[in-house]
């Protein structure tokens, strides 16, 4: 056993036996950030902000909601919204997070592409990135259902019917899927399951191995420049913070982090309160009616660009084009050919394709949202296509890419 002598204070008590100071050094105060970073480099922590959000609302929800088909609607329309003191707010604020946190994944992640945070060493945390996204789109997923209003049974209905693969018929999958013929009780009580028990789990053990990949390779910079960690820390602590390119995560980088998280708290908030029916969708409004089908149905903003190359192509080619594109992200550390580690300003064709792929996702979120007639028939299959014949061009172009700095 170790040897431990008399405490001389709690602190010394607690480091004799948890070793605090090095958990800390090693978390916090030698924990070494780039000096050449910018805003955007605070999302992560936002992300971890916002999720803490959704955990707290979640439980106060969670006291007052009924899982089952007769009582979900009202123990939310009514007896959260109306009944219980300040039921509106944690509602208002779950919904705001949910919807705010996808806004900041979807920067997070470019913010990732245009910097080339995915290359060389860096591959685990975006892949860890990415099942993060998954679980995410899960958990926003079962949380769409548990209202039980006419979006959250026909979105829900739509969804799991994907699961019968086109012309595979796969019906018995659906009907396991969902514990029944139609979405019914036993649907509602697993996706509740999965939305408050099981999904949130995953989701903190991925933030832990997601900020663990981040460990080894640390965080990119600005410039892509490939920093001796060891050496610039050891300027650092010998006093010459001011040459060296690395700040301590706390609380240097963290003070930074925390004027970020501010600007952001002060938007989420006015969203909360003046603007959270951008977070709702009217139709929901109205009680789950399995016998009366909404004219139009679509998915909550976030998932409208994968919507999209669902619907605008016959059944089969529609699937296989929805399952590319679930699956092409992660791939990305693989299909980017060239070696160099730079922001896309300086890549040259990849500059234009980062720009494209960007802009054809949220045009393909706008038009996720119209109906399908009219102009849209014409056109939907373009910006879709234009998708998938992005990532199928992305390892040519990068391949013939001029090395950058003798990399
Ligand atoms: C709740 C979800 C997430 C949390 C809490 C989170 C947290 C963080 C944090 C704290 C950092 C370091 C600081 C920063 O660059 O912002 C980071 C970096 C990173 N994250 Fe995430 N992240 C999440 C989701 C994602 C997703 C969906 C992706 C996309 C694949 C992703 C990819 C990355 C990458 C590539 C980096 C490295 C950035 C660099 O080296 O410059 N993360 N993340």
């Amino acid at each position: 056993m170790a040897h431990f002598t008399k405490a001389t204070s709690i602190h010394d008590w607690l480091n004799q036996r948890l070793a605090i100071d090095k958990v800390n050094k090693v978390l916090a105060t030698e924990y070494w950030i780039p000096k050449n970073i910018n805003f955007l480099w605070a999302m992560g922590m936002i992300l971890a902000v916002t999720f803490g959000l959704l955990l707290i609302s979640g439980i106060f929800l969670l006291m007052y909601y009924k899982p089952d088909t007769k009582l979900a609607f009202d123990s939310v329309n009514y007896t959260i919204m109306s009944q219980v003191g300040y039921g509106w707010l944690w509602r208002h604020v779950h919904a705001v997070a949910a919807s705010v946190i996808f806004l900041i994944i979807y920067i997070h992640m470019f913010t990732a592409i245009y910097y080339g945070s995915y290359k060389k060493g860096r591959e685990m945390i975006w892949i860890s990135g990415m099942l993060l996204f998954v679980t995410f789109s899960a958990e926003a997923f079962s949380g769409y259902m548990l209202p039980w209003g006419q979006m959250s049974y026909w979105a829900g209905t739509v969804i799991t019917d994907i699961f019968s693969l086109g012309s595979l018929h796969l019906t018995g999958l659906v009907e396991w899927i969902r514990g029944g013929f139609v979405p019914g009780d036993a649907y509602l009580t697993r996706f509740f399951m999965l939305h408050v028990v099981l999904l949130p789990l995953v989701i903190m053990a991925l933030i832990v191995f997601h900020f663990a990949t981040l460990r080894l390779p640390h965080v990119n910079n600005q410039d892509g420049e490939e920093i001796d960690f060891k050496e610039e820390s050891e300027k650092y602590l010998s006093g010459d913070t001011k040459h060296a390119k690395v700040i301590r995560f706390q609380f240097d980088f963290l003070s930074k982090d925390i004027v970020v998280l501010g600007f952001f708290l002060t938007f989420f908030f006015y969203l909360v309160f003046f603007h959270f029916e951008f977070a709702m969708d009217p139709v929901n409004f109205d009680p789950a009616n399995g016998l009366k089908t909404p004219t139009h149905i679509y998915p909550e903003w976030y998932f409208l660009w994968t919507y999209e190359i669902l619907r605008p192509f016959p059944k089969n080619p529609g699937l296989l084009a929805f399952g590319f594109a679930q699956a092409i992200f992660i791939f990305l550390p693989f299909l980017d050919r060239s070696p160099n580690v730079a922001p896309a300003s300086r890549r040259g064709a990849f500059k234009v394709w980062f720009w494209l792929l960007l802009i054809t996702m949220i045009v393909l979120t706008i038009m996720g949202k119209l109906p399908p007639e009219g102009v849209y028939k014409t056109y939907g299959p373009i910006p879709a296509s234009i998708f998938i014949l992005l990532w199928l061009a992305l390892p040519i172009v990068t391949k013939f890419e001029k090395p950058i700095g003798g990399k």
